[in-house]
């Protein structure tokens, strides 16, 4: 019986220890961000957000149909999220990963202003919810 008890008592810390870990390595929205993108979620209409597409939304490269020239968030933000990127005219920016810039993705102002601006200087149109969200899923799980 004792046996039993303290197998259990194992199993409970090490399911915890594992709870605590992966809480550890990604961040954790502050409320008035998760409210952000708990809209994102109703106005997509989707049950969960996806890492993997944000990914492939930060990586992939759009020729620019009136500049003429391969645009990405990675032009500024380069391909690695925890480096120190740099816009057009070489003014540094922080790196975009929030587990290395502590202040990205806190404010809700801040992040739709820069999605509008970036998204069409990228892609020639906003971001929808739903690659908003995506992104935001990818870099928080940085
Ligand atoms: C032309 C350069 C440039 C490109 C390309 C670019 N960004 Fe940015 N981004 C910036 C700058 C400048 C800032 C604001 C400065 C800062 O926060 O350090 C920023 C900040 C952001 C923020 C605010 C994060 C926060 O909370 O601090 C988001 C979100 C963002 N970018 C998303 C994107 C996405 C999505 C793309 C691709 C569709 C993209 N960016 C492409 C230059 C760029």
């Amino acid at each position: 019986m004792r046996r039993k008890i303290s197998y259990l008592l194992a199993l409970a810390v090490s399911i915890t220890a594992i709870g605590t870990g992966s809480a550890d390595a990604a961040t954790k929205l502050n409320p008035q961000m998760q409210a952000l993108v708990d809209s994102y979620q109703k106005e997509a209409g989707v049950k969960a957000f996806s890492a993997d597409e944000g990914k492939k939304l930060f990586m992939s490269k759009r020729m620019h149909s009136v500049k003429k020239e391969e645009r990405s968030c990675t032009t500024c933000h380069t391909t690695n999220p925890a480096q120190t990127g740099k816009t057009v005219v070489g003014k540094p920016i922080d790196p975009i990963s929030p587990a290395v810039t502590k202040d990205r993705f806190t404010d809700p102002k801040k992040v739709e202003k820069w999605f509008k601006r970036n998204c069409e200087w990228v892609l020639e149109r906003e971001c929808t919810p739903k690659e908003k969200g995506d992104y935001i899923t990818f870099m928080t799980s940085l």
